[in-house]
């Protein structure tokens, strides 16, 4: 799926308002995930996009759409997208399913069996990345993937990336552990062609800011549970509150915003050890 947009003039790089929406883990409708309803995030979620940035050029979501890729929750978001007011593109994580994804989102684009694709908004180049390595909680980004983000980064001068696995290391050794494998291979790309102007993870369902060897960056937090901050000792989730994040992008810039939606939240921090971004 390529498309050309258009969009209307927006302070203060006047040119495209994206929305990125990132681990749902999605379950079966009905059940609920660490005390949660990943379903009625999401509904929440749609529900303020809609009231607040139904005029967003694309809602772009980061992968894990589902917790265990279940066919009944891809059916449950596809149902639910029905309701979102902007146009919307979706991504893989290592939680989901690329066969009952399929089954259910049968026209979605594919690259070599990969969903991956790219939109072209007011002169920059969006690419959507597949990372989605069966079996591992790690990402994986195989030489064919590569060869295709190359041939879309040519030729084009400003470049937005997004990917469910970070390929940069933030700080948090649990989740740094299962971050993209192999990320010098994508960076000596990003490098060679210098035109990548942000890039933008999901998978470790919280939200930080940085550099990667000059290349600015962002992680998002989930619409379900989120990672404790934690620089050591296991992983353990969060039941800070859920957001999405709101990007303002044009050639001379980019800005991001995070919105929480959500304050139902039981509270206090729980450990999870079997259970990763
Ligand atoms: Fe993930
Ligand atoms: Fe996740």
């Amino acid at each position: 799926m390529q498309n050309e947009t258009t969009p209307g003039r927006r302070a203060p790089f006047d040119v495209m308002k994206l929305v990125i929406v990132s681990d749902l883990h999605l379950v079966a409708p009905g059940e609920t995930l660490f005390g949660l309803d990943p379903l009625e995030r999401l509904e929440a979620c749609i529900g303020d996009i809609n009231a607040n940035h139904a005029d967003a050029d694309l809602v772009v979501f980061a992968g894990d759409l589902t917790d265990d890729g279940r066919a009944d929750a891809y059916a449950a978001l596809a149902d639910r997208l029905g309701f979102l007011l902007p146009p919307h593109r979706l991504m893989l994580g290592n939680h989901d399913d690329r066969a009952a994804f399929r089954q259910v989102f049968a026209d979605a684009p594919e690259i070599d069996g990969f969903l991956q694709s790219r939109a072209d908004i007011g002169g920059m180049r969006l690419i959507f990345l597949d990372t989605l390595w069966p079996g591992h909680v790690a990402g994986q980004l195989c030489d064919r993937r590569l060869a295709w983000l190359d041939e879309q980064l040519a030729s084009v001068a400003d470049v937005l990336m997004f990917l469910h696995h970070p390929p940069m290391p933030i700080g948090i050794p649990s989740l740094d552990a299962c971050r993209l494998s192999d990320p010098d291979a994508l960076l000596v790309l990003l490098k060679a062609r210098g035109n990548v102007r942000h890039l933008f993870a999901g998978h470790v369902h919280r939200l930080s800011h940085g550099n990667w060897d000059g290349i600015p960056f962002t992680t998002v937090r989930g619409t379900s549970h989120q990672s404790a901050l934690r620089f050591d000792g296991p992983h353990a989730i969060s039941f800070e509150a859920s957001a999405y994040s709101i990007v303002l992008a044009g050639r001379k810039g980019v800005v991001v915003h995070t919105q929480e939606f959500d304050a139902k939240r039981p509270g206090a921090s729980m450990p999870a050890s079997a259970v990763m971004a």
